[in-house]
């Protein structure tokens, strides 16, 4: 989501007339985009926008701003933690970061602009700009709905983002196939609740699920090749959306699905409505229709009151589900969230030690898997040269494996191979 903004931010400043610069002391305006899911991110952010302080003194024309959630959670506070910072602007004015900036430009003054979505940002949503191309770009991102109306109890997401806003379908579509007469072969689709897409509007009361239907849409788009969401809540995965995902061969055969404890007394205190064994019987009856279908998940370690017994049961849940990935956290209690009122009883270590048993899990569970496609046919698609070795590529399975080979001379990023693997480690496959 984040990503997606930022990419944004960037389209509406180049076509106000600035470009990129490869490295922050060459730059006139710094944008920083910013996260408060947990503390750990925010932390981060002033203490990176606090190095600027040196760069700001020696070239006083400098334009520092912070947009994103921890704009929206902090306003005003924010030029008092960072005197140096010129702008604050919202989770709902990011089109208006140009302007702002040359605001600034004008008055030396420092602006905050944390208001509510306007008009102004559903025309740059709903147009077709915002999307930045170039250097073999492949890959898009689309952000279907903002916000979030769910409020489990430890997140901050509703109050920084807002209410659930879905984007017309047709506008959906229209972007997608701009995208599509671009270059890009695939389209990674963004909402907060993704699968509740269509259900705050005009959608609602239709017999199919309205993110099933516009998955069903976009299979009949030109030029696209895979399609992936993120991030679905188990609650709305209806059977529906089961079956456009197993059926639809565009869609890809990997599900991120968020699990955040494999207790049914943490998820009930998380306000999450579903309990393990109703999101095991997702994930069967996924496998069920599509039996290559892997799984990615989040997971917060150290909720309040999580006990030893709850935490194993987590355990439990990651292993029947076997995921192939997963982002663990650490909890982290979030001011103003109804979690907040509970104890942060789980100690610091026993946090840590719960954190490192599950990504030691998960390291011999990637071994495993990825040992099992020894000698196998995949089909990927490429991505272009590797970061590490530019003489090797990589490419990426429909199930979200990355596979890196040496490319034969003939072969162009976007294009779709069948390879064969050749070594396989706990971290990538090679053919
Ligand atoms: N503490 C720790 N992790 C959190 N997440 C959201 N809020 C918190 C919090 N207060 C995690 C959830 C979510 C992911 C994006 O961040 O697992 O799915
Ligand atoms: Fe936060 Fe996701 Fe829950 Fe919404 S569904 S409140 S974004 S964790």
């Amino acid at each position: 989501m984040n990503e997606r903004d930022s990419e944004a931010i960037s389209a509406a400043l180049e076509a106000g007339g600035l470009s990129a610069t490869a490295c922050e002391n060459d730059a006139d305006v710094l944008v920083f985009n910013t996260c408060s899911v947990r503390e750990t991110a925010e932390r981060k952010a002033v203490g990176k926008i606090g190095i600027m302080k040196k760069l700001k003194k020696d070239r006083p024309d400098l334009i520092i701003g912070v947009a994103g959630c921890m704009a929206q959670r902090m306003k005003d506070e924010l030029f008092a933690k960072l005197p140096h910072i010129d702008f604050v602007a919202g989770t709902g004015q990011i089109h208006k970061i140009p302007e702002i900036i040359n605001g600034i430009i004008g008055k030396r003054e420092k602006i905050m602009n944390v208001g509510e979505t306007s008009e102004d940002e559903k025309e740059l949503l709903d147009g077709f700009g915002g999307h930045l191309y170039g250097d073999g770009k492949i890959s898009a991102l689309v952000s279907v709905m903002r916000g979030c109306n769910r409020f489990c109890s430890y997140c901050i997401v509703p109050y920084v983002r807002g209410t659930e806003n879905s984007r017309p379908q047709e506008i959906v579509l229209r972007e997608i196939r701009n995208l599509a007469d671009q270059g890009i072969k695939e389209i990674i689709l963004l909402g907060q609740n993704i699968a509740a897409y269509g259900l705050d509007n005009s959608m609602l009361g239709r017999k199919k699920s309205p993110f099933a239907e516009l998955l069903g849409k976009i299979e009949d788009i030109d030029g696209i090749l895979r399609v992936r969401f993120t991030s679905p809540h188990p609650a709305y995965f209806s059977d529906d959306l089961i079956n456009a995902v197993v059926s639809l061969p565009k869609v890809c055969k990997n599900v991120h699905l968020p699990m955040q404890s494999g207790s049914d007394n943490i998820l009930k205190k998380m306000n999450r409505p579903y309990t393990s064994a109703e999101y095991l019987a997702i994930v069967e009856n996924l496998r069920k229709g599509a039996p290559e279908m892997t799984f990615s998940t989040d997971v917060i370690v150290g909720f309040p009151g999580e006990t030893e017994e709850d935490f194993l049961q987590t355990r439990d849940l990651m292993n029947k589900v076997a995921f192939d990935n997963a982002f663990i956290f650490k909890y982290s209690p979030r001011e103003g969230t109804k979690a907040a009122n509970f104890a942060d009883d789980v100690p610091k270590t026993a946090k840590e030690e719960r954190n490192q048993i599950l990504l030691k899990d998960l390291a011999l569970r990637a071994e495993k898997h990825n040992k099992a496609m020894l000698g196998s046919l995949v089909e990927v698609l490429v991505e272009g040269p590797s970061k590490r070795n530019s003489e090797k590529w990589c490419g990426r399975t429909g199930t979200n494996k990355v596979v890196i080979f040496e490319p034969d001379g003939k072969i162009s990023t976007g294009d779709i191979l069948e390879l064969k693997i050749s070594r396989a480690t706990s971290m990538s496959l090679y053919a």
